[in-house]
């Protein structure tokens, strides 16, 4: 039987961050190191891949707030490429914590997993004197080799997220992601997964798979920004990015959907003229209730960052 490997994606982040001093975990520049400098840099990984042939690729090498959406073309179409290789058993992408919740979920959206792809990422910079990085790399290869392992997660501190629910929820802890109320998808302890319940199957994943064939130039990515309802709001957020051309806007509301009157008259008037209007909520926990006064269309369960994913691949299969 050929030899099966794992492909580790590196794009940068905090992962890949180097300081000038050791004892720096803030003043730091991510995506420095590259990934094959990496992978030699963690002890045991031969251990952990247990015989899997590991090939390291560099799709990008950026501080993940500067993400684009040519980037997350490349990442999407080699993924897609990979998971048609018998060869392969799964992809781990290294990444910034920042965004990671919004590529985990456009892989997802886009890419017909049966495999496993999962994110990791680190909170401190490669050149630490206790980076995280490590750690997780092995985390996410021991979650890549589980038989139960299929679709987009993430694993970072041990925990094993789902694509859909993960979200960055501290901006400085090494356990800086949750999954909210809906829980972890498991854990990593010592190299062993558990799972906290069914490990995501293939036909739970990929909502809109296929549609990585038909991502088009970056450049021509549908304009879709996010507003948000609260004290004070007013009308001219949207009517100038409707006058500017935008062709989606989620608005993060209030509670269960409320919206201030004034920004509400302002989107209603942008769905008028055409302009595609999604309401997410600003609440980072539960769903949102819809009522009978649907105004404006949903995502449920996506936050306002998600649902701007899911808009833009709307409208670009439109
Ligand atoms: C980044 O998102 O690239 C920087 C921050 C991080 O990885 O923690």
């Amino acid at each position: 039987m050929s030899v099966k490997k794992i492909v580790v994606l590196g794009t940068g982040g905090t992962i890949a961050g180097k300081a000038a001093r050791a004892g720096d975990n803030v003043g730091y520049k991510a995506g420095e190191v590259s990934v094959g400098e990496l992978l030699s840099g963690v002890p045991g990984l031969e251990n952990v891949a247990k015989g899997c042939e590991l090939q390291c690729e560099q799709v990008a090498q950026l501080d993940s707030k500067d993400m684009n959406f040519g980037v997350w073309r490349d990442l999407a179409l080699r993924c897609a490429s990979l998971m048609q290789d018998v060869s392969v058993q799964g992809v781990v992408i290294t990444h910034g914590t920042d965004t990671l919740e919004e590529t985990a979920w456009f892989l997802q959206s886009v890419v017909r997993t049966t495999k496993p792809i999962v994110l990791t990422s680190a909170m401190r910079p490669a050149s630490a004197l206790t980076p995280d990085g490590p750690q997780n790399l092995l985390d996410a290869i021991a979650v890549v080799l589980h038989p139960q392992s299929a679709g987009v997660m993430a694993v970072a501190a041990g925990v094993i997220h789902g694509a859909q629910s993960v979200h960055k929820a501290f901006p400085y802890r090494v356990d800086a992601f949750s999954s909210g109320e809906i829980g972890p998808l498991g854990w990593v302890e010592e190299g062993e997964v558990r799972w906290a319940r069914t490990a995501p199957q293939p036909d739970d994943v990929a909502p809109q798979a296929g549609l990585v064939a038909q991502l088009p130039p970056p450049e021509q990515w549908p304009w879709v920004e996010i507003v948000v309802s609260g004290a004070g709001a007013s009308a001219r957020a949207v009517d100038a990015l409707v006058h500017a051309g935008v062709r989606g806007l989620v608005v993060a509301a209030t509670g269960n959907g409320s919206l201030h009157v004034e920004l509400k008259e302002a989107l209603m008037r942008a769905k008028a003229s055409g302009v595609r209007v999604v309401k997410s909520t600003r609440c980072s926990q539960g769903h949102r209730i819809v009522g009978d006064t649907g105004d404006f269309a949903t995502y449920p369960g996506l936050s306002p960052v998600k649902a701007r994913v899911s808009l833009m691949l709307d409208l670009i299969g439109a």
